[in-house]
């Protein structure tokens, strides 16, 4: 196999991460060979500060490259997804996989219908398995709690043990995300539930996966969801002291999702965007032999203290931390402890040597049913659901 040439669309905060990680790739010669974006000045800006050429667009792009990269909003995953995998190239995408967007500028995801939206979601998913087969090229969904070195580990003992996953409890949670189209159903697809709480079902649905897969060659999936959303921060009594991020259009701030498995055993996702402090992401497993609690972030390998000193204030210390002062658990290496690294590393691995990632399209397909599935329980205030499997 020769060099893999990646191209990457979108020129935000996670196309920054994913250039970081591809640098680092070892044991596949990897070329960043383009960036695309929807505006001209910001993939300039992207391409010339890190030596990448850049294209009007992905279609442009497309005879470029090997692999196409999708760091773009959700409601973008789509149509990158269908153009690539048209022409036969290997894909990332960045998390959710997609979703429901509506139909024009007037649409409130909070006051749809969410039946309809679930079935336009599953149709949409039966479209990108049957191109993505056709296409025969690897798919890597960049979940990247999958990758956590903690979950790993813990992966590697449930099939080890031959552990039974009785219950699981997994969190992202954090102030508020920084892209100006999050808080708006028609761009990212609905609020807290999809947009963190994937992150935490993710590690869960692959966990249980990988526990089926170990004891008899299957994995065990989701068959039904409860889940409750609340806009918190859209109370008429909320007292709004500026920590939190406010401006969500139509979407949940804060959410949770009771799954359960094909075997009876249950996961559950809590997540929102009122959480001060940081990023806070775990996952804990309760286990008929071991118990564990994986940490993403604070991972507790550094805690510092900062007395005040105003140097302090431009350093990256964590994600979402809002202040540089007193106690901070500072994170050595967010790319290697949130999973970024192994993530993009293992999505180049398979790309090269043709085999199926550890978070792979079967994973995003289960998890964006359950999502879906949750926003129609949520609606009946928490009633249970089931969920409609792809595949
Ligand atoms: N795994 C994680 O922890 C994590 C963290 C952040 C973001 N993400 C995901 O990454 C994706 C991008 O998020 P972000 O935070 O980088 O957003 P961002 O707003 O920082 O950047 C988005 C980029 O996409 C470009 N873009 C928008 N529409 C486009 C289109 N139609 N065609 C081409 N480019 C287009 C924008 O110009 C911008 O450069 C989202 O799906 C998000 O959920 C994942």
């Amino acid at each position: 196999m020769g060099v893999l040439r990646v191209g990457i669309v979108g020129a935000g905060m996670a196309a920054g991460y994913h250039v970081v990680c591809l640098r680092r790739v070892y044991g596949v010669a990897v070329e960043i060979a383009g960036v695309t974006s929807l505006r001209a000045e910001s993939r300039q800006t992207f391409g010339a500060a890190r030596g990448i050429p850049v294209y009007a667009s992905l279609e442009a792009m497309l005879d470029h490259v090997d692999v196409v990269d999708i760091c773009t909003p959700p409601a973008c995953h789509l149509e990158g997804i269908r153009l690539a995998a048209r022409a036969g190239k290997h894909l990332i995408v960045e998390k959710p996989l997609t979703g429901y967007f509506g139909r024009d500028d007037a649409f409130r995801g909070d006051r749809a219908p969410k039946a309809p939206m679930l079935e336009a979601v599953l149709e949409a998913l039966r479209d990108i398995a049957a191109l993505v087969a056709a296409s025969g090229a690897t798919f890597g969904y960049a979940e990247n709690f999958v990758y956590a070195p903690a979950v790993q580990r813990e992966r590697e003992l449930v099939e080890r043990t031959g552990a039974q996953i009785l219950r699981m409890l997994g969190e992202e949670s954090h102030n508020g995300s920084h892209a100006p189209v999050y808080g708006i159903w028609r761009h990212a697809g609905g609020g807290s539930l999809i947009g963190k709480g994937c992150h935490p079902l993710g590690a869960l649905l692959y966990l249980k996966r990988r526990e089926g897969i170990a004891r008899d060659g299957h994995p065990i999936r989701p068959v039904a969801v409860s889940a409750r959303t609340h806009a918190l921060t859209r109370l008429p009594g909320y007292q709004d002291r500026g920590y939190l991020r406010t401006d969500y259009t139509d979407v949940e701030d804060t959410g949770w999702m009771h799954v359960i498995f094909a075997d009876g055993t249950v996961g559950d996702v809590v997540t929102g965007e009122v959480t001060l402090g940081g990023i806070y992401d775990y996952v804990e497993v309760f286990a008929n032999n071991h118990r564990a609690r994986c940490r993403l972030s604070p991972t507790n390998l550094l805690d510092l203290y900062n007395p005040g000193d105003p140097r302090f204030d431009d350093l990256y210390l964590m994600e979402k931390l809002s202040t540089h002062a007193g106690w901070n658990a500072a994170a050595p290496d967010e790319h290697w402890t949130m999973g970024y690294q192994e993530e993009i590393q293992d999505f180049l691995t398979c790309a090269a040597d043709g085999r199926q990632a550890q978070s792979d399209l079967a994973l995003a397909l289960d998890t964006t049913a359950v999502i879906y599935a949750a926003y129609l329980s949520a609606e009946r205030t928490g009633a249970e659901v089931d969920v409609p499997l792809v595949q």
